[in-house]
């Protein structure tokens, strides 16, 4: 089965083809240098430059791949969450192609495909618990199979991403700054400043990190530190304070997910996924946790954990095996709403 992969949920035009559950190519065209300028995503230019985008980087997919758009024999899209005019130019793009090759057409939650993303490296084992930490969301999950995830916890108000971008722009960083503070968080040391850990005290599985900028900026203002890292009197004092933040952000993840195990005792793994896997420290710090339960951990490779199609044609892919499709009158769901259950079985 050939399942042709779309994804234009956020800034990234991205198509891929997934043959019986491995990648076939993958093609992608990247917004992040225009959204920079901005310090982060402009939805008008990012809906302009998916549509300016995704003909042409099908027309590169066909050809790379030696296929013909007659051999695809399912489409799947996200459809959610992120931003609707993003979104409806993947969906539109997707549901003309389904109509015209007559085929049927699977419309992907984003965040599972995240999750499911584990799977193409990497044998899935169910039930299992996932944990998926984006640029907009911190989202647990008890996933039970490709079509059965149950929601646990999520993040309140920022997320974990949101979290990493928003200090990395006060320290002078590039948008999205997540990787810029991980490189510099490996050389420093992780207790050297003191930064309260977020929405620890209660018993819920659900996230808080919008209090952490604030917790951090009073810590700079204390320390007489102004906003951009050329202030920090050495570079160690940069990599100290992103060893510092990056360790309140893994021992939050660490701490609920240690909890969310103790209520799901039956699960066999423990996934990682989304924009912030690729974080060197919480990888380790996760895999660990796992370790020590018993656990087999999963997470993407580096380029699978951010934005990607090949985790949309995956997830296509799995659910294609278990007969599923979505009607063509499908709704795109932007972010904040809640994305029906609307599989149907086919033949
Ligand atoms: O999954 P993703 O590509 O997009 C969304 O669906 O949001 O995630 C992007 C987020 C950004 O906030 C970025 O700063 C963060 O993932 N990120 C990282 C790292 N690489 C990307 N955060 C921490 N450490 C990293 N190495
Ligand atoms: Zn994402």
């Amino acid at each position: 089965m050939l399942c042709l992969g779309i994804e234009t949920s956020c800034d990234e035009t991205a198509l891929a083809l997934i043959e019986n559950g491995k990648i076939l190519n993958e093609v992608l065209a990247s917004q992040a240098t225009l959204h920079s300028v901005f310090g982060g995503v402009v939805p008008e230019l990012a809906s302009r430059e998916h549509l300016r985008s995704i003909g042409a980087l099908f027309d590169e997919l066909m050809a790379i791949s030696g296929k013909q758009p007659e051999n695809i024999s399912r489409i799947a899209v996200a459809r959610g969450p992120g931003l609707l005019g993003s979104l409806l130019v993947g969906g539109s793009f997707a549901k003309a192609l389904a109509l015209t090759l007559a085929i049927p057409i699977i419309a992907v939650n984003h965040l599972h495909a995240h999750l499911l993303a584990c799977g193409i490296n990497n044998s899935l084992k169910f039930p299992a618990l996932g944990l998926v930490a984006s640029g907009g969301h911190t989202h647990i999950y008890r996933i039970n199979s490709p079509s059965d995830m149950i929601l646990l916890g999520r993040s309140l108000d920022d997320a974990c991403g949101e979290a990493f971008d928003k200090i990395g722009n006060f320290l002078g960083f590039p948008y999205p700054a997540g990787k810029f503070i991980d490189e510099c968080a490996q050389k420093g040391d992780p207790n050297s400043f003191s930064l309260p850990l977020p929405y620890l005290d209660n018993a819920n599985l659900d996230f808080s990190f919008s209090g952490l900028k604030t917790a951090a900026v009073s810590t700079f203002t204390e320390k007489g530190i102004h906003s951009d890292h050329s202030h920090f009197e050495t570079p160690e004092e940069l990599n100290n304070f992103c060893a510092s933040f990056n360790e309140v952000i893994a021992k939050v993840l660490e701490k609920k997910i240690s909890r969310a195990l103790e209520s799901n005792n039956d699960v066999k793994s423990l996934w990682f996924a989304g924009g912030v896997a690729a974080n060197t420290i919480i990888r380790k710090r996760l895999a660990h946790l796992a370790k020590n339960k018993g656990l087999s951990f999963l997470a993407p490779d580096f380029q699978h954990c951010t934005d990607n199609a090949a985790m949309i044609a995956y997830t296509g892919w799995l659910l294609a095996s278990e007969d599923l499709a979505t009607k063509l009158d499908f709704e795109i769901i932007p972010r904040g709403k809640r994305i029906p259950e609307d599989l149907v079985h086919i033949q």
